[in-house]
Formats: structure tokens, C-alpha cells, sequence
């Protein structure tokens, strides 16, 4: 990121993404304030890192910190892949983004001197389940609750361009990581050479490794940075699950020839198993147009970095 000192409000600070780029932020010399929900037992602030908690569904003392800060990353939400969708976890996983994301738009509105830029988390789950169809930015939204989540989240956040606020959506794919998401939960099954696709070996999916969901985000909200609305947030090599999943297994040193079969998704994870493998050919046009330099475009590239 580049050197000028900033000072960026970060929600979800706790979180997969947010735990690392807050450590990123620090170390490159930045001053963070670190939203969570709960300060729970007293988390170490440091110089440049302050913690900060209050609930982002509500007005509160957070947002006179929020007014300070050049740039705003909004990481927080209810995990996507845990739980049963029920009506109420579909109304927690709406709320705890839009609402919040409405609040922050609220805070920026009212500042004296509103942050820079405020980028918004949204994932590849916009575009529902799409086969063979290459998907870029311009894509339209799939049908799916996933799909309507990420438009009225995205929208919610576009609001702070009123404010003369430049705003980057992120449309994540499965970001990989040892220490949580898709990959850790695939991992222990893998390891015992057990592990397989889950679901139909022929659909795509989206990735990208941990370390370019911190850089892209840093890249997006560098002063002067052109990122503006919609960015995939997803690595250049397109891979479907069957090659996934024998990329993993040679990364492992481990036979992938098990698939879970598409029934015993659902049965596993109920609705949201076909949400965790869509199928979609995504690519990351506006990132590598404005010139961002991915550090693990390829698969296997990426998992022997995370895993050797
Ligand atoms: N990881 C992925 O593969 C992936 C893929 C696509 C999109 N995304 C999106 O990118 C963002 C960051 O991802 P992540 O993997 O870092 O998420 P994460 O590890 O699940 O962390 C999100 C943070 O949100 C807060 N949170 C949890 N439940 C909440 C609730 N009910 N209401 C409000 N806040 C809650 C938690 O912080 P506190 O409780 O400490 O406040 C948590 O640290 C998320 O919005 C996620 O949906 C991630």
C-alpha cells in the first residue's frame, strides 16, 4: 500500500480477512480502528491499533470514530456458511450487512469531512449459478437469496457516493485460508485421503488466496486509487471443483477421488450447499484492467503456499 499514513476504520477487524489486514495495515505504517462487536477481554491496542466495539445495526459512539477516518472497510457480517438458512438466519445474514452497511453510509453522510473511500465487502455469490457463462462486472445479478442479498448490499453501500465518498464493492470469491473458509473446512478430510469435490466436478470455483483479498483491499483504497463499484474479487485462473480437488490432493500428497455427492451437500449444509459451489466462471476484469498484480493467480501456486 502506498506510504502516506492513513487512518482506516475497519469492521469484521476480527474476522478471517479482517484479522490479517489489520495486522497488514499496522505494519505498513497505517493507524486502524478496529471494530468488533464485543471488546470482550480487553484485545491488544497498540499505537497505530485502536479497538473499538458498538453495534453497527445502531446509532452509536462508533461512528464519531468513523468520522475520522480517511477510509472505511466494511468486513462484517454473520457467517455465510454456517448454520441452516432459516427464515431468521436469512434475516440475520441480510441485517448484519445491510443494516450495517446503511449505518455506515449514515455516519459518512454527516461527517464534516466524510473518509476518502469506503469499501464494502459483497461476494461472488452475486451472480448465482451460471455454468459455463463467463461472468465479468458487467454480468447481471443471478436470481438466488444469495444474489438479492449482494445487490441490496452493494446498493446500500453505493449510497455514500451521494457524499462524495468513492466506493468499491468487493465480490469475494472463496477466499483460502488455513485458518478458516472453504479450504480449512476441506482440509482434515483431504489429509486423511478422504477428500473430494463436493458436488458436480464440472462447475467452476471462484478462489483467491488470502494474502490478495488483503492486497486487493489495500490496493482499492490507496488515496487517488480508480477501484469504483463493482471489482471480483476472484484469482485470474478459473478452475472447476474436479480439478480443485485434485490440485489439493497432489498439493497434499493425497488422493482426491471421493466426490460428496450433491445430495449429501444438502442433506450436510441444507440450502446453502449448492451456494457454496454455484458454478461460475468469474473473472476479475476491473482488478487486472486498473492494473492490480495478483500474488497467487494460480491454484497450485496458492494452495502450496498456504499448505507446504
Ligand atoms: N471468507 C470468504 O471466503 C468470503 C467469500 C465471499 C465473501 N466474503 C465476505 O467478506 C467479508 C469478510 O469475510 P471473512 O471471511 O473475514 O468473514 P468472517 O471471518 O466470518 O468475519 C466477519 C466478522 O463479522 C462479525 N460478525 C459475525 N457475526 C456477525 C453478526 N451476526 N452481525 C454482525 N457482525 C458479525 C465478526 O466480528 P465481531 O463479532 O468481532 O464483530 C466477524 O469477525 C464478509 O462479509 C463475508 O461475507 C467472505
Amino acid at each position: 500500500m502506498s506510504a502516506a499514513r492513513q487512518t482506516i476504520f475497519v469492521t469484521g477487524a476480527t474476522g478471517l480477512v479482517g484479522s490479517r489486514l489489520c495486522e497488514s495495515l499496522v505494519a505498513g505504517g497505517h493507524r486502524v480502528l478496529a471494530h468488533r462487536r464485543d471488546l470482550g477481554s480487553e484485545p491488544a491496542s497498540g499505537p497505530n491499533l485502536t479497538w473499538l466495539s458498538g453495534d453497527l445495526l445502531r446509532r452509536g459512539d462508533w461512528q464519531d470514530a468513523l468520522a475520522d477516518a480517511d477510509a472505511v472497510v466494511h468486513l462484517a457480517g454473520a457467517p455465510v456458511a454456517e448454520g441452516r438458512w432459516t427464515r431468521a438466519r436469512k434475516n440475520e445474514l441480510r441485517a448484519s450487512r445491510i443494516a450495517s452497511t446503511e449505518q455506515i453510509v449514515f455516519s459518512l453522510a454527516r461527517a464534516a469531512r466524510p473518509a476518502a473511500v469506503f469499501l464494502c465487502a459483497s461476494a461472488s455469490g452475486y451472480y448465482g449459478a451460471r455454468g459455463e457463462e463467463r461472468l465479468d462486472e458487467r454480468s447481471p445479478a443471478g436470481d438466488d437469496f444469495l444474489a438479492a442479498l449482494c445487490v441490496e448490499w452493494e446498493a446500500a453501500a453505493l449510497g455514500a457516493r451521494e457524499a462524495g465518498v468513492r466506493v468499491a464493492c468487493l465480490r469475494f470469491g472463496a477466499i483460502l485460508s488455513r485458518r478458516g473458509g472453504a479450504l480449512a473446512r476441506m482440509l482434515p478430510a483431504f489429509r486423511l485421503g478422504l477428500g473430494g469435490r463436493l458436488g458436480p466436478g464440472d462447475r467452476y470455483f471462484p478462489w483467491l488466496h488470502e494474502a490478495d483479498a488483503v492486497g486487493l483491499i489495500e490496493w482499492a483504497i490507496q488515496p487517488g486509487g480508480s477501484a469504483e463499484g463493482a471489482v471480483n474479487a476472484v484469482a485470474p485462473e478459473a478452475v472447476r471443483m474436479g480439478e480443485w480437488a485434485r490440485c489439493l490432493g497432489r498439493v497434499l500428497g493425497r488422493s482426491a477421488r471421493l466426490p460428496l455427492p450433491g445430495v449429501a451437500l444438502r442433506l450436510a449444509l441444507g440450502e446453502r450447499g449448492p451456494a457454496l459451489v454455484p458454478g461460475q466462471f468469474i473473472e476479475p476484469r476491473a482488478a487486472l484492467e486498473m492494473g492490480y498484480g495478483f500474488r497467487h493467480p494460480r491454484l497450485e501456486g496458492a494452495l502450496s503456499d498456504l499448505l507446504r
